[in-house]
């Protein structure tokens, strides 16, 4: 590659890719001077070898390629979903090619013969939109890991305290009782508390409480004997003896009949149990997690939880919101479940409109995270363009939604200006924080993690009056 001006270091990567070397160096050398650096390929396995041994920031390529096309080409950089940006070089004559290019996702193309403005003009906004997607990615990964604790994610104070909470008590032995109403992640956090311990190397076994009938629950945690009862036909370990050394996570805890209770106090307290049938005692290594969404207090009163063991067990205490307490959380978790569900269908969809947006933000979510989870799952299967509209929606939630507001989110492949594009869901979510606070100010920037004085100047500034 000859150079009259050595490219500056942060010179932008152009991989330029024709099978005829009067294009490859009249092209390249023009892009050179333009302070490019440029490599050339002659032939489509060249340019795949390339752009597997280094990072490009656009590609320019023939699309009439010897053996194949420059658009399996397009295709191939596509399907790697990086940050690069392609231009096509067509024939004279030959614009379907280019309509299909453009579909396939290139950002421009170039007819032949090239004409040097043309080149310039369309490489720079390449280049341009090529660092704002680079950008946006970048920003989105740091907000993701400022708000993620191992996979749990969240932007919500209350959220971040009880991440302290975690980090805190995980390397302890003590029991965590966890509470908070269906889906709101109770499982999530206990794999977390074991993650975080130095039992992690050990296992974690998890006992759904509220689905098994007494008897064989009792025989499920605590192991039995040959012949303990009519269907023991041969001895079997129990959990707490799978879980030595590690964690056990007793959900749905409230389940328990009174004998059980009563067994659970004992290995909490001594760290012993016998075996259905056995007379012989064993230890126990485990540290105890729990979870329920019942009211264990009330439950307690009620007389249907044993009070020993409710104290014996509420040590330490991490009560999870309801994710419609927790705003702030529904735009960063849908975001989150939309990327894993698109990838996982191998569609390209960039992100919600801001009626949609709307909708999710007001919506009860009674089923919580998880149901959230679902419905962005059927979004995304239903969602036929590029962003998910009203209509991907279930049925329920659309009785959640607003009139339609002036801006759309944007599609994460748009250019756009990203802080334009950010003002319209932030103008909702401080709306909708304000709505849950009976027009609180102090209140509704508690909710949203932000002081009152900042709250103050986004109000001003996006013309919200409360
Ligand atoms: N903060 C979060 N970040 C990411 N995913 C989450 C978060 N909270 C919950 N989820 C996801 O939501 C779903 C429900 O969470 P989980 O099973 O932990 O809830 P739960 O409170 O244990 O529910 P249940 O009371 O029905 O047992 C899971 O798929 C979980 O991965
Ligand atoms: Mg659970």
């Amino acid at each position: 590659m000859t150079t009259s001006q050595p490219p500056a270091m942060s010179a932008a990567r152009v991989l330029l890719v024709d099978d005829d070397p009067y294009i490859l160096e009249s092209l390249g050398s023009f892009l050179e001077l333009e302070g490019y650096d440029v490599t050339r390929a002659a032939s489509i396995e060249r340019a795949v070898d390339s752009l597997a041994a280094g990072r490009y920031d656009l590609v320019i390529t023939d699309v009439s390629l010897p053996a194949s096309s420059g658009l399996d080409l397009l295709r191939h950089v596509r399907g790697r979903q990086e940050d690069v940006e392609v231009i096509v070089i067509t024939g004279y004559g030959t614009i379907e090619s280019a309509v299909e290019a453009m579909k396939l996702g290139a950002f421009d193309y170039l007819t032949k013969p090239i004409i040097d403005d043309d080149v310039r003009l369309s490489v720079e906004r390449a280049l341009q939109r090529q660092q704002l997607l680079a950008e946006n990615r970048r920003l989105k990964q740091a907000l993701s890991d400022r708000y993620s604790f191992d996979n749990i994610l969240s932007a919500d104070h209350r959220m971040a305290k009880i991440f302290e909470v975690i980090d805190a008590v995980a390397p302890t032995r003590t029991t965590v009782l966890i509470t908070g109403e269906s889906g709101t992640g109770k499982s999530l956090i206990a794999r977390a508390i074991h993650a975080r311990s130095d039992r992690r190397d050990r296992p974690f076994v998890e006992v759904s409480c509220g689905a098994l009938p007494d008897t064989l629950l009792e025989s499920e945690l605590f192991g039995h004997l040959r012949g303990a009862f009519t269907h023991a036909v041969s001895d079997k370990p129990g959990k707490f003896a799978a879980a030595e050394g590690g964690s056990i996570f007793l959900d749905e805890i409230a389940t328990a009949s009174p004998q059980l209770q009563v067994k659970l106090l004992r290995v909490l307290q001594e760290r012993q149990y016998e075996p259905l049938g056995s007379t012989q005692t064993q230890q126990a290594n485990v540290r105890v997690l729990l979870a329920t969404n019942h009211d264990l207090g009330q439950d307690v009163r009620d007389g249907s939880f044993r009070e020993d063991l409710y104290y014996r067990i509420n040590v330490v205490n991490i009560h999870l919101p309801p994710l419609r307490q927790r705003i702030s959380d529904i735009p960063l978790l849908a975001d989150h479940f939309l990327r894993k569900f698109q990838a996982a269908l191998g569609k390209r969809v960039g992100g919600f409109s801001a009626q949609v947006l709307e909708c999710l933000v007001h919506y009860p979510w009674p089923g919580n995270v998880r149901e959230l989870e679902n419905c962005i799952e059927r979004a995304a299967v239903l969602c036929r363009g590029e962003i998910i509209e009203l209509e991907d929606l279930p049925p329920a939630l659309l009785d959640h939604s607003a009139p339609p507001p002036a801006t759309t989110l944007a599609p994460a492949h748009a250019a756009v200006h990203l802080k334009s594009a950010l003002a319209e869901p932030e103008r909702q979510l401080i709306l909708a924080a304000l709505r849950a606070n009976d027009n609180c100010r102090q209140a509704a920037a508690r909710q949203l993690g932000i002081n009152r004085a900042t709250l103050y100047k986004k109000m001003k500034k996006l013309g919200i009056q409360a």
